[in-house]
């Protein structure tokens, strides 16, 4: 099975994160799910979870094996994982016609294109429920200044990989956020200079 050892060292601080800002029982779309490890770590602890698993169809198989194998058995009472959803930010008929109490989506922003990540603001702004949250986490910069050296040559590394990628900026992402009726809410320092952005639609 696809293993990412960042998933391995970030999920108990992401899970920290998430039982303190997620209702009870919440119904969250994961965007760019890669291996499942998180899918299937959340919801082995969070009661009542209804996690929405999806990513590009490239990583649709390597998805749907962890799911399949991992997200039947062992959960935390009531929480459910469901198949995998080929979820592309940038095709807009992906996105699924349901609304979320959270859209969640780790390490994911450094790698799509910049064009994308207002996308997926857009489209998680429009899946949202009055109230519902979405969950960012992974390295950002801020006004074009990174917050750690060690994220100058992690932006330097992606944009030498493929210009389209790189660091996005926190300040670009909250203003596209409030153009979505998204409100910051929070803005939570993790570990290995990432955060965690946390906004509420009105
Ligand atoms: C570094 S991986 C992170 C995977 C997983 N969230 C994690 O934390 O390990 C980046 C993910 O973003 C996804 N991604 C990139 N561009 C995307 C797009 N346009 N729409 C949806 N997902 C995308 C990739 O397919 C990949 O699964």
């Amino acid at each position: 099975m696809l293993h990412s050892p960042a998933c391995e060292r970030n999920q108990e601080p992401i899970l920290g994160l998430l039982s303190q800002w997620l209702p009870p029982g919440a119904r969250v779309l994961e965007i760019g799910s890669g291996s499942g490890q998180h899918a299937i770590f959340f919801a082995r602890t969070l009661a009542g979870l209804q996690w929405q698993p999806s990513d590009r169809r490239e990583n649709l198989l390597d998805l749907a094996e962890r799911i399949g194998l991992e997200g039947r058995d062992g959960l935390a009472p009531g929480a459910r994982v469901a198949d995998p959803l080929e979820l592309d930010v940038d095709q807009a008929d992906h996105w699924p016609e349901r609304h979320f109490d959270a859209v969640f989506s780790a390490n994911s922003c450094h790698i799509m294109a910049q064009a994308s990540v207002a996308n997926l603001i857009a489209g998680a702004a429009k899946r949202l429920a009055p109230g519902g949250l979405l969950v960012l986490y992974g390295p950002f910069q801020d006004g074009g200044i990174h917050t750690a050296a060690s994220n100058a040559a992690f932006d330097a590394h992606l944009r030498s990989l493929n210009p389209a990628m790189g660091l996005r900026d926190a300040m670009e992402i909250k203003g596209w956020a409030q153009a979505h009726g998204l409100s910051a809410k929070a803005d939570l320092p993790m570990p290995a200079q990432n955060r965690t952005l946390v906004f509420q639609r009105d």
